[in-house]
């Protein structure tokens, strides 16, 4: 009975946060022309309004071009970051997670300056709760698999998260789905020296819209931590039990000794 109801209730969450992730829109740069060269992208971008939680995709031939987050300087002389590493999947799916400027260049030979492959959108803050949607609305078939970080758990504390990646097999393509309550966690990709340090990068921007979905790319070896300090971490948490077991001993101690002291006043009188 109480597992069902545990069973209901985790079905009501996974439906909200699933129909929120239905109701943000995804925005298929060029929309049937995808990205390519020779595409006005500032008159694509004219008048559409980007929001917090929507995602971009650019969709091109793999290998044919490519896409780059750049600053608004880089946009402008069609350079590419020594930092940043490219989306090449040739489907690349970008969740717009914080609200601010956002430039995007193709990073193949001239095809910025004399293609025109440069996006620039103004991202504007999620005004309004998503409203769920009643029917499911068509979603693009993203090719891979799908993996929840941390399945039903998600993305939190005190979780085993090199257990949960232990035997799954990533493949380009596939897509990460970060999961977890808004301003409570974050996710920012680092590099294996960050990531044993838990330090945060300082160009890296988080990912911050509570259903962060990344696409992988690239081959290779990926870092993600929570870069959110908590004033309750899992090393407190366990100094904190072994405290409060402390306190709890002494408390109990105390009372058998009391009651000891009581009974041996009692046989005494
Ligand atoms: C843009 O990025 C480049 C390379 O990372 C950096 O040198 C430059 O200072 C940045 N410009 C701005 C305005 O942030
Ligand atoms: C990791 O990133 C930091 C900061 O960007 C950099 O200083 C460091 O050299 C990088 N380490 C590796 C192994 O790439």
């Amino acid at each position: 009975m109480a597992s069902n109801t545990w069973s209901i209730i985790f079905l009501a969450a996974t439906l909200v946060a699933l129909a929120s992730s239905v109701s943000a829109k995804v925005f298929t740069v060029g929309d049937e022309k995808g990205w390519t060269l020779n595409f006005d992208y500032e008159a694509w971008a004219k008048g559409k309004e980007f929001v917090v939680g929507d995602q971009l995709v650019f969709k091109y031939a793999a290998g044919k071009h490519n896409v780059f987050r750049v600053n608004g300087t880089l946009f402008q002389q069609c350079s590419i970051p020594p930092t940043n590493e490219a989306l090449t999947s040739g489907y690349d799916v970008i969740t717009l997670a914080t609200p601010g400027r956002k430039w995007y260049i193709c990073g193949v030979g001239s095809h910025c300056e004399s293609g025109g492959m440069k996006l620039f959108i103004n991202v504007l803050p999620q005004s309004v709760p998503p409203t769920p949607l009643v029917s499911p609305a068509p979603s693009p078939v993203p090719s891979g698999k799908m993996f929840v970080v941390g399945d039903n758990y998600g993305w939190t504390l005190n979780f085993d998260y090199q257990a949960w990646a232990t035997g799954k097999e990533f493949v380009v393509g596939d897509k990460l789905v970060f999961r977890y309550p808004i301003g409570k966690h974050n996710v920012f990709r680092v590099n294996g020296t960050q990531f044993q340090q838990c330090t945060i990068p300082a160009v890296n921007e988080a990912l911050t819209s509570g259903y962060d979905v990344i696409s992988l790319a690239t081959p290779g070896r990926k870092w993600y931590i929570c870069g959110v300090v908590s004033s309750f971490s899992a090393m407190e948490y366990l100094f904190y039990l072994s405290e409060f077991l402390y306190v709890t001993a002494s408390l109990l101690f105390t009372m058998i000794f009391s009651n000891l002291l009581y009974s041996y006043v009692l046989d005494s009188w």
